[in-house]
Protein backbone atom coordinates (compact mmCIF):
# COMPACT_ATOMS: atom_id res chain seq x y z
CA UNK A 1 0.00 0.00 0.00
CA UNK A 2 1.83 2.96 -1.48
CA UNK A 3 0.84 6.58 0.39
CA UNK A 4 1.33 9.32 -2.08
CA UNK A 5 -0.80 12.32 -0.75
CA UNK A 6 -1.76 13.06 3.09
CA UNK A 7 -3.96 15.24 4.71
CA UNK A 8 -3.74 16.34 8.06
CA UNK A 9 -6.89 17.92 9.86
CA UNK A 10 -5.83 20.53 12.75
CA UNK A 11 -2.93 22.98 11.86
CA UNK A 12 -1.66 23.62 15.60
CA UNK A 13 1.15 23.28 17.84
CA UNK A 14 1.42 19.29 16.72
CA UNK A 15 0.30 19.28 12.78
CA UNK A 16 1.66 21.68 11.67
CA UNK A 17 5.43 20.95 12.99
CA UNK A 18 4.71 17.21 12.40
CA UNK A 19 3.76 17.37 9.18
CA UNK A 20 6.57 19.75 7.80
CA UNK A 21 9.09 17.58 9.18
CA UNK A 22 7.42 14.57 7.05
CA UNK A 23 7.05 16.84 4.09
CA UNK A 24 10.86 17.21 4.23
CA UNK A 25 11.77 13.88 4.55
CA UNK A 26 9.29 12.73 1.95
CA UNK A 27 9.67 14.85 -0.91
CA UNK A 28 7.82 11.97 -3.16
CA UNK A 29 4.61 13.01 -0.60
CA UNK A 30 2.22 15.62 -1.40
CA UNK A 31 0.93 16.74 2.53
CA UNK A 32 -2.09 19.28 3.10
CA UNK A 33 -2.39 20.38 6.40
CA UNK A 34 -6.08 22.15 6.73
CA UNK A 35 -8.03 23.21 9.51
CA UNK A 36 -11.10 25.65 10.14
CA UNK A 37 -9.58 28.54 11.79
CA UNK A 38 -8.60 30.79 8.41
CA UNK A 39 -6.18 33.10 11.01
CA UNK A 40 -4.36 30.46 11.48
CA UNK A 41 -4.25 28.88 8.25
CA UNK A 42 -3.35 32.27 7.02
CA UNK A 43 -0.69 32.86 9.45
CA UNK A 44 1.52 29.74 8.40
CA UNK A 45 0.90 31.00 4.61
CA UNK A 46 2.44 34.19 5.60
CA UNK A 47 5.48 34.73 3.77
CA UNK A 48 7.36 36.23 7.05
CA UNK A 49 8.74 33.56 8.95
CA UNK A 50 8.78 35.39 12.13
CA UNK A 51 4.68 35.65 12.37
CA UNK A 52 3.82 31.71 12.20
CA UNK A 53 1.80 30.66 14.46
CA UNK A 54 3.42 28.30 16.44
CA UNK A 55 7.30 29.38 17.34
CA UNK A 56 9.44 26.57 17.86
CA UNK A 57 13.20 26.73 17.52
CA UNK A 58 14.13 25.80 13.75
CA UNK A 59 10.77 25.45 12.57
CA UNK A 60 10.91 28.48 10.40
CA UNK A 61 14.12 26.87 8.31
CA UNK A 62 11.88 23.28 7.99
CA UNK A 63 8.68 25.96 6.60
CA UNK A 64 11.00 27.60 4.08
CA UNK A 65 12.30 24.07 2.52
CA UNK A 66 8.93 22.24 2.33
CA UNK A 67 5.76 24.77 2.12
CA UNK A 68 4.56 25.25 -1.24
CA UNK A 69 6.64 22.38 -2.55
CA UNK A 70 5.04 19.40 -1.13
CA UNK A 71 3.45 21.04 2.36
CA UNK A 72 0.23 23.33 1.50
CA UNK A 73 -2.07 24.96 4.17
CA UNK A 74 -5.57 25.62 3.68
CA UNK A 75 -9.14 25.53 4.64
CA UNK A 76 -10.71 23.48 2.12
CA UNK A 77 -11.04 20.41 4.68
CA UNK A 78 -13.27 18.49 2.36
CA UNK A 79 -11.18 18.60 -0.86
CA UNK A 80 -8.05 17.55 1.51
CA UNK A 81 -9.79 14.47 2.37
CA UNK A 82 -11.21 13.39 -1.17
CA UNK A 83 -7.47 13.81 -2.43
CA UNK A 84 -5.70 11.83 0.49
CA UNK A 85 -4.33 8.20 0.38
CA UNK A 86 -3.78 8.73 4.66
CA UNK A 87 -5.65 11.24 6.93
CA UNK A 88 -3.91 12.22 9.98
CA UNK A 89 -6.33 13.95 12.91
CA UNK A 90 -4.98 16.35 15.01
CA UNK A 91 -7.04 18.47 16.61
CA UNK A 92 -7.66 19.98 19.95
CA UNK A 93 -8.79 17.24 22.90
CA UNK A 94 -9.64 19.53 25.51
CA UNK A 95 -11.12 18.45 29.08
CA UNK A 96 -15.19 18.89 29.03
CA UNK A 97 -16.20 21.93 30.22
CA UNK A 98 -20.17 21.05 31.29
CA UNK A 99 -21.81 17.17 31.00
CA UNK A 100 -20.91 13.97 31.58
CA UNK A 101 -17.79 13.95 32.92
CA UNK A 102 -17.29 17.44 33.04
CA UNK A 103 -13.36 18.90 34.44
CA UNK A 104 -12.19 15.14 33.76
CA UNK A 105 -13.13 13.48 30.56
CA UNK A 106 -11.55 15.11 26.87
CA UNK A 107 -14.19 16.90 24.95
CA UNK A 108 -14.13 14.64 21.53
CA UNK A 109 -16.27 16.48 19.81
CA UNK A 110 -13.69 17.50 17.20
CA UNK A 111 -12.48 14.42 16.92
CA UNK A 112 -15.77 13.07 16.11
CA UNK A 113 -16.62 16.01 13.74
CA UNK A 114 -13.34 15.26 11.64
CA UNK A 115 -14.51 11.34 11.74
CA UNK A 116 -17.93 11.92 10.54
CA UNK A 117 -16.34 14.36 7.75
CA UNK A 118 -14.12 12.15 6.54
CA UNK A 119 -16.82 9.60 6.20
CA UNK A 120 -18.35 11.79 3.83
CA UNK A 121 -15.70 12.94 1.33
CA UNK A 122 -12.72 10.29 1.63
CA UNK A 123 -12.78 8.64 -1.60
CA UNK A 124 -11.07 5.08 -2.06
CA UNK A 125 -9.34 3.03 0.44
CA UNK A 126 -8.44 5.60 3.38
CA UNK A 127 -5.85 5.19 6.20
CA UNK A 128 -7.20 7.09 9.04
CA UNK A 129 -4.82 8.21 11.68
CA UNK A 130 -5.27 9.41 15.22
CA UNK A 131 -2.69 11.65 16.21
CA UNK A 132 -4.68 13.61 18.67
CA UNK A 133 -4.66 12.49 22.12
CA UNK A 134 -7.42 10.63 23.02
CA UNK A 135 -9.29 8.24 25.75
CA UNK A 136 -8.69 4.33 25.58
CA UNK A 137 -10.91 3.09 22.93
CA UNK A 138 -11.80 6.06 20.58
CA UNK A 139 -10.36 4.29 17.83
CA UNK A 140 -13.82 2.49 18.36
CA UNK A 141 -15.79 6.02 18.16
CA UNK A 142 -14.04 6.59 15.08
CA UNK A 143 -14.24 2.89 13.40
CA UNK A 144 -17.85 2.65 13.96
CA UNK A 145 -18.72 6.05 12.18
CA UNK A 146 -16.48 5.25 9.34
CA UNK A 147 -18.24 1.37 9.16
CA UNK A 148 -21.55 3.17 8.91
CA UNK A 149 -20.77 5.37 6.02
CA UNK A 150 -19.19 2.22 4.56
CA UNK A 151 -22.31 0.75 4.97
CA UNK A 152 -24.63 3.04 3.82
CA UNK A 153 -22.64 3.06 0.47
CA UNK A 154 -22.89 -0.49 -0.35
CA UNK A 155 -26.91 -0.06 0.76
CA UNK A 156 -27.62 2.23 -1.90
CA UNK A 157 -25.15 0.85 -4.82
CA UNK A 158 -24.66 -2.80 -3.97
CA UNK A 159 -21.01 -2.08 -3.99
CA UNK A 160 -18.61 -0.31 -1.62
CA UNK A 161 -16.09 1.72 -3.38
CA UNK A 162 -14.83 3.50 -0.30
CA UNK A 163 -13.28 1.51 2.19
CA UNK A 164 -10.90 2.64 5.66
CA UNK A 165 -8.72 1.42 8.26
CA UNK A 166 -7.82 3.11 12.07
CA UNK A 167 -4.60 3.59 12.88
CA UNK A 168 -3.34 5.58 16.43
CA UNK A 169 -0.23 7.39 16.22
CA UNK A 170 0.10 9.68 18.90
CA UNK A 171 2.54 12.32 19.57
CA UNK A 172 5.26 12.57 21.57
CA UNK A 173 7.06 15.80 20.78
CA UNK A 174 7.61 18.45 23.65
CA UNK A 175 7.02 21.90 22.55
CA UNK A 176 10.18 24.35 22.52
CA UNK A 177 11.96 20.87 21.03
CA UNK A 178 9.16 20.02 18.79
CA UNK A 179 11.88 19.87 15.67
CA UNK A 180 14.71 17.98 17.64
CA UNK A 181 11.89 15.38 18.85
CA UNK A 182 10.12 15.00 15.85
CA UNK A 183 14.02 14.40 13.53
CA UNK A 184 15.35 12.31 16.04
CA UNK A 185 12.27 10.91 18.22
CA UNK A 186 12.90 8.58 21.14
CA UNK A 187 10.26 6.19 19.53
CA UNK A 188 7.25 6.19 17.11
CA UNK A 189 4.25 4.33 18.07
CA UNK A 190 1.86 2.74 16.06
CA UNK A 191 -1.32 0.94 16.63
CA UNK A 192 -3.33 -0.87 14.47
CA UNK A 193 -5.25 -4.25 13.58
CA UNK A 194 -4.53 -3.73 9.83
CA UNK A 195 -0.78 -4.72 9.47
CA UNK A 196 -0.78 -3.01 5.59
CA UNK A 197 -1.96 -0.03 6.94
CA UNK A 198 0.40 -0.65 9.73
CA UNK A 199 3.11 -1.25 7.30
CA UNK A 200 2.20 1.88 4.95
CA UNK A 201 2.67 4.52 8.32
CA UNK A 202 5.84 2.56 9.50
CA UNK A 203 6.92 3.11 5.48
CA UNK A 204 6.76 6.74 5.94
CA UNK A 205 8.56 6.92 9.28
CA UNK A 206 11.40 4.31 8.12
CA UNK A 207 12.64 7.69 5.79
CA UNK A 208 14.23 9.23 8.64
CA UNK A 209 13.51 7.10 11.85
CA UNK A 210 15.64 3.92 12.58
CA UNK A 211 13.41 0.65 12.39
CA UNK A 212 14.24 -0.31 15.83
CA UNK A 213 12.30 3.06 17.07
CA UNK A 214 9.06 2.06 15.39
CA UNK A 215 7.04 0.42 17.75
CA UNK A 216 4.00 -1.73 16.64
CA UNK A 217 0.37 -1.97 19.15
CA UNK A 218 -2.44 -2.86 18.83
CA UNK A 219 -4.69 -0.03 19.15
CA UNK A 220 -5.20 -0.24 22.47
CA UNK A 221 -1.93 -0.28 23.82
CA UNK A 222 -1.08 2.80 21.80
CA UNK A 223 -3.77 4.91 23.03
CA UNK A 224 -3.18 4.24 26.67
CA UNK A 225 0.65 4.45 26.12
CA UNK A 226 0.33 8.07 25.30
CA UNK A 227 -1.89 8.96 28.11
CA UNK A 228 0.66 7.45 30.66
CA UNK A 229 3.73 8.60 29.53
CA UNK A 230 2.23 11.56 29.99
CA UNK A 231 1.14 10.48 33.52
CA UNK A 232 4.62 9.14 34.48
CA UNK A 233 6.46 12.63 33.51
CA UNK A 234 3.89 14.46 35.26
CA UNK A 235 4.34 12.45 38.35
CA UNK A 236 8.19 13.25 38.54
CA UNK A 237 7.73 16.70 38.47
CA UNK A 238 5.15 16.45 41.40
CA UNK A 239 7.34 14.06 43.20
CA UNK A 240 10.59 16.85 42.67
CA UNK A 241 7.96 19.63 43.44
CA UNK A 242 6.87 18.11 47.13
CA UNK A 243 10.65 16.96 47.95
CA UNK A 244 11.22 20.81 47.05
CA UNK A 245 8.77 22.24 49.81
CA UNK A 246 10.47 19.42 51.98
CA UNK A 247 13.94 20.68 51.21
CA UNK A 248 13.04 24.63 52.24
CA UNK A 249 11.57 23.05 55.79
CA UNK A 250 14.59 21.28 56.48
CA UNK A 251 17.47 23.12 55.24
CA UNK A 252 18.40 20.84 51.83
CA UNK A 253 18.77 21.76 48.38
CA UNK A 254 16.38 19.77 45.75
CA UNK A 255 19.03 20.78 43.30
CA UNK A 256 21.42 18.89 45.78
CA UNK A 257 18.85 15.88 45.99
CA UNK A 258 17.78 15.83 42.26
CA UNK A 259 21.17 15.40 41.03
CA UNK A 260 21.52 12.75 43.60
CA UNK A 261 18.36 10.57 42.92
CA UNK A 262 18.84 11.04 39.10
CA UNK A 263 22.31 9.67 39.50
CA UNK A 264 20.89 6.87 40.01
CA UNK A 265 20.81 4.52 36.61
CA UNK A 266 17.30 3.06 37.71
CA UNK A 267 16.22 6.35 38.22
CA UNK A 268 17.52 8.81 35.67
CA UNK A 269 18.26 12.84 36.16
CA UNK A 270 15.14 13.79 33.36
CA UNK A 271 11.96 15.76 34.59
CA UNK A 272 13.29 16.22 37.79
CA UNK A 273 13.48 20.30 37.63
CA UNK A 274 11.94 21.55 40.41
CA UNK A 275 9.93 24.40 39.26
CA UNK A 276 6.40 26.73 39.62
CA UNK A 277 4.30 23.28 38.67
CA UNK A 278 3.70 22.04 35.33
CA UNK A 279 1.91 23.87 33.35
CA UNK A 280 1.48 23.39 29.02
CA UNK A 281 -1.80 21.93 27.52
CA UNK A 282 -1.74 18.34 28.01
CA UNK A 283 -0.07 16.97 31.01
CA UNK A 284 -3.20 18.36 33.20
CA UNK A 285 -5.78 17.14 30.61
CA UNK A 286 -4.76 13.88 29.52
CA UNK A 287 -3.98 13.08 33.61
CA UNK A 288 -7.55 13.63 34.63
CA UNK A 289 -8.51 11.72 31.11
CA UNK A 290 -6.58 9.15 32.93
CA UNK A 291 -8.75 9.84 35.93
CA UNK A 292 -11.96 9.73 34.64
CA UNK A 293 -11.15 6.68 32.91
CA UNK A 294 -10.03 3.89 36.15
CA UNK A 295 -13.57 5.75 37.58
CA UNK A 296 -15.29 4.80 34.95
CA UNK A 297 -13.95 1.15 34.62
CA UNK A 298 -14.35 0.69 38.55
CA UNK A 299 -10.61 1.30 39.80
CA UNK A 300 -11.32 4.14 42.33
CA UNK A 301 -7.69 3.81 44.14
CA UNK A 302 -5.91 4.11 40.45
CA UNK A 303 -7.60 6.96 40.03
CA UNK A 304 -6.96 8.51 43.13
CA UNK A 305 -3.70 7.95 43.02
CA UNK A 306 -3.04 9.72 39.92
CA UNK A 307 -5.18 13.06 41.13
CA UNK A 308 -2.74 13.52 43.38
CA UNK A 309 -0.23 14.41 40.50
CA UNK A 310 -2.25 17.06 39.84
CA UNK A 311 -3.50 18.30 43.17
CA UNK A 312 0.23 18.86 44.09
CA UNK A 313 0.74 21.17 41.14
CA UNK A 314 -2.38 22.95 41.91
CA UNK A 315 -0.94 23.37 45.47
CA UNK A 316 2.47 23.82 44.02
CA UNK A 317 1.32 26.84 41.74
CA UNK A 318 -0.60 28.52 44.64
CA UNK A 319 2.60 28.02 47.32
CA UNK A 320 4.77 30.34 45.01
CA UNK A 321 1.94 33.12 45.45
CA UNK A 322 2.27 32.85 49.04
CA UNK A 323 5.40 32.39 49.60
CA UNK A 324 5.85 35.67 47.43
CA UNK A 325 3.35 37.70 49.50
CA UNK A 326 4.65 36.51 52.93
CA UNK A 327 7.92 37.53 51.84
CA UNK A 328 6.89 40.98 50.90
CA UNK A 329 5.92 41.37 55.04
CA UNK A 330 2.74 39.62 54.30
CA UNK A 331 1.33 42.20 51.28
CA UNK A 332 2.15 42.77 47.96
CA UNK A 333 -1.30 45.45 47.45
CA UNK A 334 0.38 48.60 45.57
CA UNK A 335 3.18 46.89 45.51
CA UNK A 336 5.21 47.19 41.87
CA UNK A 337 6.74 43.77 40.91
CA UNK A 338 8.22 42.53 37.96
CA UNK A 339 6.87 39.19 36.19
CA UNK A 340 9.72 37.29 33.71
CA UNK A 341 8.16 34.68 31.88
CA UNK A 342 4.20 33.81 31.19
CA UNK A 343 4.73 30.91 28.58
CA UNK A 344 4.53 27.50 30.14
CA UNK A 345 8.47 26.75 29.29
CA UNK A 346 10.95 28.11 27.45
CA UNK A 347 11.35 28.42 23.75
CA UNK A 348 7.80 28.30 23.24
CA UNK A 349 5.15 31.10 22.91
CA UNK A 350 2.28 28.96 24.04
CA UNK A 351 0.95 29.69 27.69
CA UNK A 352 -2.16 27.01 28.08
CA UNK A 353 -2.29 26.54 31.69
CA UNK A 354 1.35 27.99 32.19
CA UNK A 355 1.54 27.77 36.01
CA UNK A 356 2.13 31.88 35.32
CA UNK A 357 -1.34 32.48 35.02
CA UNK A 358 -2.24 31.43 38.30
CA UNK A 359 0.43 32.88 39.92
CA UNK A 360 -0.14 36.14 37.99
CA UNK A 361 -3.83 35.81 39.16
CA UNK A 362 -3.42 35.27 42.93
CA UNK A 363 -1.08 37.99 42.81
CA UNK A 364 -3.31 40.10 41.35
CA UNK A 365 -6.22 39.12 43.87
CA UNK A 366 -3.75 40.31 46.21
CA UNK A 367 -3.90 43.94 44.78
CA UNK A 368 -0.06 43.95 43.17
CA UNK A 369 1.00 45.94 40.44
CA UNK A 370 2.66 43.47 37.95
CA UNK A 371 4.67 44.46 35.24
CA UNK A 372 4.91 41.49 32.83
CA UNK A 373 7.59 40.65 30.35
CA UNK A 374 7.78 37.71 27.89
CA UNK A 375 10.13 37.25 25.34
CA UNK A 376 7.47 35.47 22.93
CA UNK A 377 3.93 35.61 24.53
CA UNK A 378 1.62 38.74 23.00
CA UNK A 379 -0.01 41.03 25.17
CA UNK A 380 -3.47 40.02 23.74
CA UNK A 381 -2.98 36.47 25.20
CA UNK A 382 -1.63 37.41 28.25
CA UNK A 383 -4.98 39.20 28.77
CA UNK A 384 -7.49 36.49 27.60
CA UNK A 385 -5.70 34.35 30.17
CA UNK A 386 -6.13 36.26 32.98
CA UNK A 387 -9.41 37.43 32.04
CA UNK A 388 -8.27 41.05 32.16
CA UNK A 389 -6.96 43.71 30.26
CA UNK A 390 -3.55 45.46 30.90
CA UNK A 391 -3.32 49.29 32.29
CA UNK A 392 -0.98 51.74 31.65
CA UNK A 393 1.99 51.54 34.45
CA UNK A 394 1.17 54.05 37.52
CA UNK A 395 4.48 56.24 37.02
CA UNK A 396 8.21 55.70 39.32
CA UNK A 397 11.53 56.62 39.51
CA UNK A 398 13.89 53.74 39.90
CA UNK A 399 14.49 53.99 43.71
CA UNK A 400 11.14 56.04 44.82
CA UNK A 401 9.79 54.98 48.05
CA UNK A 402 6.56 56.46 46.99
CA UNK A 403 3.58 53.97 45.70
CA UNK A 404 0.24 55.26 44.21
CA UNK A 405 -2.42 52.16 44.71
CA UNK A 406 -4.69 52.14 42.22
CA UNK A 407 -8.28 54.07 43.56
CA UNK A 408 -9.96 50.46 44.34
CA UNK A 409 -7.01 48.82 45.30
CA UNK A 410 -7.21 46.25 42.81
CA UNK A 411 -4.30 44.59 41.28
CA UNK A 412 -3.16 45.42 37.71
CA UNK A 413 -0.92 44.62 35.08
CA UNK A 414 1.15 45.93 31.96
CA UNK A 415 3.43 44.72 29.61
CA UNK A 416 7.37 45.55 29.80
CA UNK A 417 9.17 45.53 26.87
CA UNK A 418 12.19 44.64 28.35
CA UNK A 419 13.55 43.45 31.70
CA UNK A 420 15.15 46.96 32.02
CA UNK A 421 11.50 48.23 31.97
CA UNK A 422 10.37 45.74 34.16
CA UNK A 423 12.33 45.99 37.05
CA UNK A 424 12.50 49.43 37.40
CA UNK A 425 11.39 50.57 40.91
CA UNK A 426 10.10 47.21 41.71
CA UNK A 427 10.08 45.73 45.07
CA UNK A 428 10.32 41.91 43.85
CA UNK A 429 11.21 40.10 40.56
CA UNK A 430 9.50 36.41 40.42
CA UNK A 431 10.98 34.45 37.56
CA UNK A 432 8.30 32.11 36.29
CA UNK A 433 9.70 30.79 32.77
CA UNK A 434 13.20 29.25 32.47
CA UNK A 435 14.18 31.54 29.37
CA UNK A 436 18.11 31.71 28.46
CA UNK A 437 17.95 35.06 28.71
CA UNK A 438 16.32 35.36 32.41
CA UNK A 439 20.07 33.49 33.00
CA UNK A 440 22.49 36.44 31.59
CA UNK A 441 20.89 39.26 33.36
CA UNK A 442 23.21 41.41 34.81
CA UNK A 443 21.80 41.70 38.36
CA UNK A 444 24.52 44.42 39.50
CA UNK A 445 23.08 46.61 36.95
CA UNK A 446 19.50 45.55 37.60
CA UNK A 447 19.15 45.99 41.03
CA UNK A 448 19.65 49.97 41.67
CA UNK A 449 16.80 50.37 39.43
CA UNK A 450 14.80 48.81 42.45
CA UNK A 451 13.37 49.83 45.30
CA UNK A 452 14.58 48.34 48.60
CA UNK A 453 14.98 45.72 50.24
CA UNK A 454 13.74 44.01 47.38
CA UNK A 455 13.77 40.52 46.40
CA UNK A 456 14.82 38.48 43.69
CA UNK A 457 12.03 35.13 43.56
CA UNK A 458 13.45 32.45 41.15
CA UNK A 459 10.96 29.31 40.58
CA UNK A 460 13.45 27.69 37.27
CA UNK A 461 16.47 27.86 39.54
CA UNK A 462 18.10 30.14 36.42
CA UNK A 463 20.02 32.75 38.54
CA UNK A 464 23.36 32.27 40.02
CA UNK A 465 22.59 32.63 43.83
CA UNK A 466 25.82 34.46 44.66
CA UNK A 467 25.51 37.33 42.15
CA UNK A 468 21.84 37.85 43.54
CA UNK A 469 23.03 38.34 46.46
CA UNK A 470 26.34 40.08 46.13
CA UNK A 471 24.39 42.85 44.20
CA UNK A 472 22.18 43.64 47.43
CA UNK A 473 18.99 41.53 46.62
CA UNK A 474 17.10 39.34 48.74
CA UNK A 475 17.03 35.83 47.15
CA UNK A 476 14.40 33.09 47.08
CA UNK A 477 15.37 30.06 45.11
CA UNK A 478 12.59 27.01 44.97
CA UNK A 479 13.44 24.19 46.63
CA UNK A 480 16.69 26.03 48.59
CA UNK A 481 16.71 25.68 52.66
CA UNK A 482 20.16 26.77 52.83
CA UNK A 483 19.84 30.50 53.36
P1 LIG B 1 -4.13 23.08 18.81
O1 LIG B 1 -5.30 23.59 19.55
O2 LIG B 1 -2.88 23.88 18.72
O3 LIG B 1 -4.56 22.75 17.30
C1 LIG B 1 -5.73 22.06 16.95
C2 LIG B 1 -6.26 22.65 15.66
O4 LIG B 1 -7.36 21.83 15.20
C3 LIG B 1 -6.84 24.06 15.80
O5 LIG B 1 -6.16 24.94 14.93
C4 LIG B 1 -8.33 23.91 15.42
O6 LIG B 1 -8.85 25.02 14.72
C5 LIG B 1 -8.29 22.68 14.54
N1 LIG B 1 -9.58 21.99 14.42
C6 LIG B 1 -10.44 21.62 15.40
N2 LIG B 1 -11.51 20.99 14.88
C7 LIG B 1 -11.33 20.96 13.54
C8 LIG B 1 -12.10 20.43 12.47
N3 LIG B 1 -13.25 19.79 12.68
N4 LIG B 1 -11.64 20.60 11.21
C9 LIG B 1 -10.47 21.25 10.97
N5 LIG B 1 -9.69 21.75 11.96
C10 LIG B 1 -10.12 21.60 13.23
O7 LIG B 1 -3.82 21.65 19.45
P2 LIG B 1 -2.41 20.91 19.51
O8 LIG B 1 -1.59 21.46 20.64
O9 LIG B 1 -1.83 20.84 18.16
O10 LIG B 1 -2.87 19.45 19.98
C11 LIG B 1 -3.56 18.59 19.10
C12 LIG B 1 -3.63 17.22 19.75
O11 LIG B 1 -2.30 16.71 19.91
C13 LIG B 1 -4.27 17.19 21.13
O12 LIG B 1 -5.00 15.99 21.27
C14 LIG B 1 -3.08 17.17 22.07
O13 LIG B 1 -3.39 16.54 23.29
C15 LIG B 1 -2.07 16.37 21.29
N6 LIG B 1 -0.66 16.66 21.57
C16 LIG B 1 -0.24 17.95 21.74
C17 LIG B 1 1.11 18.21 21.95
C18 LIG B 1 1.62 19.62 22.14
O14 LIG B 1 2.80 19.77 22.43
N7 LIG B 1 0.82 20.65 21.97
C19 LIG B 1 2.03 17.17 21.97
C20 LIG B 1 1.57 15.87 21.78
C21 LIG B 1 0.22 15.62 21.58
C1 LIG C 1 4.85 17.16 27.24
C2 LIG C 1 5.66 15.86 27.05
O1 LIG C 1 7.01 16.10 27.46
C3 LIG C 1 5.63 15.40 25.60
O2 LIG C 1 6.30 14.15 25.47
C4 LIG C 1 4.18 15.26 25.15
O3 LIG C 1 4.11 14.90 23.79
C5 LIG C 1 3.45 16.58 25.35
O4 LIG C 1 3.54 16.96 26.76
C6 LIG C 1 1.99 16.50 25.05
O5 LIG C 1 1.40 15.43 25.01
O6 LIG C 1 1.45 17.61 24.89
P1 LIG C 1 5.30 19.74 26.82
O7 LIG C 1 4.12 19.91 27.70
O8 LIG C 1 5.31 20.44 25.53
O9 LIG C 1 5.50 18.18 26.49
O10 LIG C 1 6.63 20.17 27.58
P2 LIG C 1 7.48 19.51 28.79
O11 LIG C 1 8.89 19.71 28.51
O12 LIG C 1 7.04 18.13 29.09
O13 LIG C 1 7.08 20.45 30.01
C7 LIG C 1 5.80 20.44 30.59
C8 LIG C 1 5.80 21.28 31.85
O14 LIG C 1 6.57 20.65 32.87
C9 LIG C 1 6.40 22.67 31.66
O15 LIG C 1 5.65 23.61 32.39
C10 LIG C 1 7.81 22.52 32.23
O16 LIG C 1 8.35 23.73 32.69
C11 LIG C 1 7.55 21.54 33.36
N1 LIG C 1 8.75 20.76 33.75
C12 LIG C 1 9.33 19.91 32.86
C13 LIG C 1 9.25 20.88 35.02
O17 LIG C 1 8.73 21.65 35.87
N2 LIG C 1 10.34 20.13 35.38
C14 LIG C 1 10.94 19.27 34.52
O18 LIG C 1 11.94 18.61 34.91
C15 LIG C 1 10.42 19.15 33.22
Amino acid sequence: MLIRSICCIGAGYVGGPTMAVIADHCPNLQITVVDIDQDRIDAWNNPNLNSLPVYEPGLDAVIARVRGRNLHFNTDVDAGIASADMVFISVNTPTKVRGLGAGQASDLRWVEACARRVANYASGHTIVVEKSTLPVRTAEVVKVILAAAQDSQSQSNGHCTRTFSVLSNPEFLAEGTAIRDLEVPDRVLIGGEDKASVEALAAVYEQWVPQERILRTSLWSSELSKLTANAFLAQRISSINSVSALCEATGADVREVARAIGSDSRIGPKFLQPGPGFGGSCFQKDILNLVYLCRYFGLPEVASYWESVVSLNDWQQHRIARIVVEKLFGTVSGKRLAILGFAFKADTNDTRKSPAIRIVSDLLEEGAQLAVHDPRVNPEQIARDLCLQPSSPPKVNSGSKIRVTTASGEGIWWVADNVEAAVTGADAVAILTGWHVYQQLDWISLAPLMRHPAWVFDTRSVVDPAVVTGAGLSLWRIGDGQR
